[in-house]
């Protein structure tokens, strides 16, 4: 089977042929013993695994990582528990197989849970290999890559299985914002085992044969009488546009292992590392016509923010996260002019861009993110405000916006706003204002900063004139007039010094690299004390 022979230990690449000394046969043995349990254990089990369009472990491996670069750890590992299907049934690696390997030339930590192994079932031994692929990654300052198929809790092993989760999310959390973390669902992530690629930093989930949820289709049937499917109650769909557990969805495997490796390569190492540069390309005198074309004059013409990303970065290309979740907002990893950058940007053509609860709390976890890695922060902002309405308030709009506060405001990362079209209200101040702690404010000469619309402004300011006036159309659209000219512009902001300067659309690429530069050292330390206690 692909990918079944390929035995890597520590001290050989994969394909060599033992260097076993004639003398040392016991060693020749195991190795022997491991190879044949690797490659022809459970020919089964793989061509089941398959058939269910998945690939094995160690086939996921070979993808993910640079080639021979596996170095794999504790591959003799047994359980030694009893019980039914376990008493005499003791296979080598029990169901993980962990290590260490390079994604281009670059250090990562990676665990597989292998289900053709008890389905990839979680016991004592099977956890104590994975806190151990933590506990390397922490000290090592490498990112942590879980690529999770599992049946979950094993069974027989009972509380010690669910004592190797906890011990998986303590060092997770432990890991948190020290070192990048990425979970890869490629099967069933079952119950409380869900939490582990819910507190990594990233999610990638494959449609039609990842699922996540806490209590499967058979529980929520017995609970509620309601029949609903595997896909229904977890796919990968579920997590990617409704739940926000998933950041990227794919089609395939494929695809999702080699996006890894293209995000992996937008990542530091840990978060007292730069994230890696490529070759400046002269963005700092760049000249894009086309973003005031992208950007249409009128402030209620939806456009999509994303041509305005693709024009803002280098070559084009970002990585964008929750794609198809809070749609109205946009994040994304980028570079330019060589540099890693983490984009926020409001879409008008969802919603027209308002922020909301989930839109909120998206942006949020971005936010935090990039500020504990070091990665600088540009805000490009179009937002008419956030949502009004019953819905938006009894579910928590006030709690969730001051998540996406917290998160701006506690971030001492180079942080950029740039106002494209319009910033209204207390939108405005969320998204990275001066008064907030932007770094550098830049706007677009079109553009219109101010509590609130023109007419929402009149109707408020004018409305006993308005009641009373002979021609009250005449006097709002006087009324409208004025305001629009008085306030609705962005040398008013400038001329208070909330706005650095007003610049040219095309020239805002060439704005972001030299601010960029000029924020490249930024240091500020955090204020003496435990922790803030953000509102989540
Ligand atoms: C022991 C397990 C297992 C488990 C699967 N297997 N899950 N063994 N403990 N949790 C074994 C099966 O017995 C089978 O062994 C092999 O793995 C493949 O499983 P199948 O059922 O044949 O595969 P499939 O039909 O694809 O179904 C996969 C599945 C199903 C949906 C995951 O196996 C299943 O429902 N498993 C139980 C899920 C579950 O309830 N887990 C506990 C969740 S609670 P053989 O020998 O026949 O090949 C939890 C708590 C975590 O995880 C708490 C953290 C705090």
């Amino acid at each position: 089977e692909p990918g079944e022979a390929r035995v890597i230990s520590l001290t050989r690449p994969a394909g060599a042929e033992p260097p076993t000394a004639p003398d040392m046969p016991l060693l020749r043995q195991r190795r022997e013993e491991l190879r044949a349990h690797i490659a022809e254990g459970r020919l089964d089990a793989v061509r089941r695994q398959h058939s269910l369009g998945k690939l094995t472990a160690r086939e996921r491996l070979a993808l993910l990582l640079d080639d021979d670069s596996f170095l794999e750890l504790e591959p003799y590992r047994r359980h030694q528990a009893a019980g039914p299907g376990l008493s005499g049934n003791r296979p080598h690696t029990d169901g993980v197989i962990a290590g260490s390997g390079t994604i281009d030339g670059r250090r990562v930590f990676v665990y597989a849970q292998d289900f053709t192994v008890f389905g990839g079932s979680l016991g004592e031994a099977h956890a104590a290999k994975i806190h151990k692929v933590l506990d390397l990654a922490i000290a090592n300052g490498a990112p942590v890559i879980a690529l999770n198929d599992s049946g979950g809790a094993r069974i027989q092993e009972g509380v010690l299985a669910l004592n190797g989760y906890g011990g998986i999310f303590r060092r997770q959390v432990e890991a948190s914002g020290v070192v990048p973390q990425i979970s890869v669902v490629l099967g069933p992530c079952a119950g409380g085992a869900a939490y582990s690629p819910a507190l990594a930093d990233f999610t990638f989930m494959v449609r039609d044969t990842s699922r996540m949820y806490l209590t499967g289709p058979d529980v929520v049937a017995a609970v509620s009488g309601h029949l609903v499917s595997h896909e229904e109650l977890g796919g990968a769909d579920v997590h990617g546009s409704y739940s926000g557990v998933a950041t990227v969805v794919h089609d395939d495997e494929q695809s999702c292992l080699a996006d890894v490796r293209y995000l992996v390569s937008l990542l530091p190492a840990n978060y007292l590392e730069p994230a890696p540069e490529t070759a400046e390309i002269g963005a700092r005198d760049d000249y894009r016509p086309r973003l005031a074309e992208i950007v249409p004059a009128e402030p209620n013409r939806p456009y999509d923010m994303r041509e305005v990303f693709a024009e803002l970065a280098d070559d084009g290309e970002f990585f964008e996260l929750h794609e198809s979740w809070a749609r109205n907002v946009l994040c994304a990893l980028t570079r330019i002019d060589g540099r890693v950058v983490g984009f926020v940007g409001n879409q008008p053509s969802v919603f027209a861009g308002v922020l909301d609860g989930p839109a909120s709390q998206k942006a949020a976890r971005f936010v935090r993110f990039c500020d504990a890695f070091g990665i600088p922060l540009v805000s490009l902002v179009d937002v008419p405000g956030f949502l009004p309405g019953v819905e938006q308030e009894r579910g928590g709009i006030i709690r969730q916006g001051a998540q996406l506060l917290h998160a701006y405001c506690e971030a001492t990362v180079p942080r950029i706003q740039v106002i494209l079209r319009k910033a209204y209200g207390g939108a405005y101040i969320v998204m990275d204002s001066r008064s907030i702690g932007t770094d550098l404010s830049l706007a677009w000469p079109t553009n219109q900063i101010a509590v609130m619309g023109a007419e929402g402004a009149v109707n408020v300011l004018h409305r006993r004139d308005l009641a009373t006036a002979a021609d009250p159309a005449a006097l709002r659209a006087q009324l409208v007039g004025e305001y629009t000219q008085e306030y609705l512009n962005p040398q008013y902001a400038a001329e208070r010094g909330l706005v650095d300067d007003i610049i040219d659309p095309a020239e805002t690429r060439a704005a972001l690299a030299r601010g960029l530069a000029m924020l490249r050292d930024k240091r500020k330390p955090p204020p003496a004390r435990k922790h803030g206690n953000q509102p989540i």
